[in-house]
């Protein structure tokens, strides 16, 4: 197919410019090259009919009523405009030929601003649009009932992939001499900036898995988990897509320093890991400034927010530092490493928030980010009903997220209805549960996300 094809421009303009927004900004001479070319397409797209539509009908893009085929638009284009199609809850985008540049700016910066943690994010959109007055440009949302089955597909197919591929590369980057290997290395970074783009693409599904570890507790998990924690927390602190890479590969590496135990008592080698893990990281990655940050973060990441911790260090540590520190007690309380009991999520946030060594900011950061009870983990609802945690709660009821009820009493597992714990003469959360409470594998918890 030709270049000029319209509905592949379109495809390709939309694609761009919520990309190049995302990068640089709305005021970037990027930005706005990008919509301009977009106005255009528009015009292209919309010249038989008077109006473009695009609409998502799961993983397949419709441009007026047509298909789009992976071959002439790029599969990259197309998923990623229709998975964010689906985390809105739109059905399709009308734009009318006389879409202006300024119209369309406007409507994908509302687009990426709007918070689709929260219900409804299509119908918040169009409210946007019809504020900031923009008529040419018509927001459809789906029928919920359509929503949900696509999209929690999707996701988990995807950010499961990047998921693996990220533990995959890490564990042969951890393997004897690992860190040598240069190739092995960059393997490890495009990993990170995997799990950093399919966090972007869908935070809770990432969540999800991370959840799921407390089956295994190697380091290759905890060093995955750590760095899901951390961008999230950088993502959080509005972190660029660079500094969020930074930091994932910081927390992905924070424990390096145990891969080469000297053989000494384990407290010795527990005290000794941080600046062991250092000096392994200064060896090889000194030309790459994320690996600079890594190495501060593998020394300092014990050393505490009061300083009290080890090494003792004479400066407040690393903002990377102590993102670090939280994401990695996040996952040692939740998941530990030795014969000790996990916590449950609202348990271990309880004990982080009132521990000193730990930046407070930074752990009400993550209880912000993840509610009390993360997607994906098991709660007890006061019906005696057990459930799963299937999408975060609105920030004001950090307390009541959306979830699957999978067991009832204590009879067989029984996949059934989302139960929204909003209402107010609803069940409540009685208390969180261990996920090996209830399943007896990985592959059973997955399912019934
Ligand atoms: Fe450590
Ligand atoms: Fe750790």
């Amino acid at each position: 197919m030709s270049e000029g094809f319209p509905p592949r421009r379109l495809v390709a303009g939309l694609f761009g410019t919520l990309k190049l927004m995302q990068l640089y900004g709305r005021r970037h001479v990027a930005t706005t090259g990008a919509v301009c070319s977009l106005a255009e397409a528009v015009r292209e797209a919309a010249a038989e009919d008077g109006e473009a539509r695009v609409a998502a009908r799961g993983r397949r893009l419709q441009v007026n009523g047509q298909t789009m085929r992976a071959r002439e638009c790029g599969a990259l284009a197309l998923g990623y405009l229709a998975a964010e199609w689906g985390k809105r809850g739109i059905d399709q985008v009308r734009f009318q030929r006389e879409t202006t540049a300024e119209d369309l700016e406007t409507f994908i910066a509302a687009f990426l601003d709007v918070d689709v943690t929260r219900p409804e994010p299509a119908g918040r959109l169009a409210e946007a649009l019809s504020a900031a007055k923009v008529t040419g440009i018509m927001v459809q949302r789906l029928a919920p009932e359509e929503r949900e089955p696509v999209l929690l597909e999707e996701r988990r197919e995807s950010v499961m992939r990047a998921y693996l591929r990220g533990l995959r590369a890490f564990k042969e980057v951890l393997r004897c001499d690992g860190l040598r290997d240069r190739s092995r290395l960059r393997r490890a970074r495009r990993a990170v900036q995997g799990v950093v783009d399919s966090f972007l693409e869908d935070e809770s599904a990432v969540l999800a898995l991370a959840q799921i570890r407390s089956f295994d507790v190697k380091l290759f998990h905890h060093s995955l988990n750590t760095c899901v924690y951390a961008i999230l927390i950088g993502q959080r602190l509005r972190f660029s897509r660079r500094q969020l890479s930074e930091l994932g590969l910081a927390a992905l590496f924070h424990d390096v320093g145990k891969t080469a135990p000297r053989g000494g008592a384990p407290e010795e080698e527990e005290r000794a890991h941080p600046a062991r893990g250092a000096r392994m990281l200064l060896e090889e990655g000194t030309s790459h400034e994320g690996m600079l940050k890594a190495a501060i973060a593998a020394y300092e990441h014990h050393a505490g927010a009061d300083r009290s911790g080890f090494p003792r260090i004479p400066h407040e540590p690393h903002l990377v530092s102590r993102v670090v520190a939280v994401a990695d007690a996040y996952d040692s309380l939740t998941a530990p490493p030795g014969p000790h009991a996990p916590l449950t999520p609202p348990d271990a946030l309880a004990r982080m928030l009132a521990r000193k060594d730990l930046d407070r900011l930074l752990v009400k950061v993550l209880v912000n980010a993840m509610g009390i009870y993360p997607v994906g983990s098991l709660v007890e609802l006061t019906t005696g009903e057990t459930a799963i945690v299937q999408a975060p709660p609105a920030p004001e009821a950090l307390d009541r997220p959306r979830v699957k009820v999978v067991r009832r009493g204590a009879g067989a597992l029984e996949p059934d209805a989302v139960v929204e714990l909003a209402a107010a003469d609803g069940p409540r959360i009685a208390r969180a549960v261990p996920a090996a409470a209830v399943f007896r594998s990985v592959l059973e918890h997955v399912s019934a996300l």
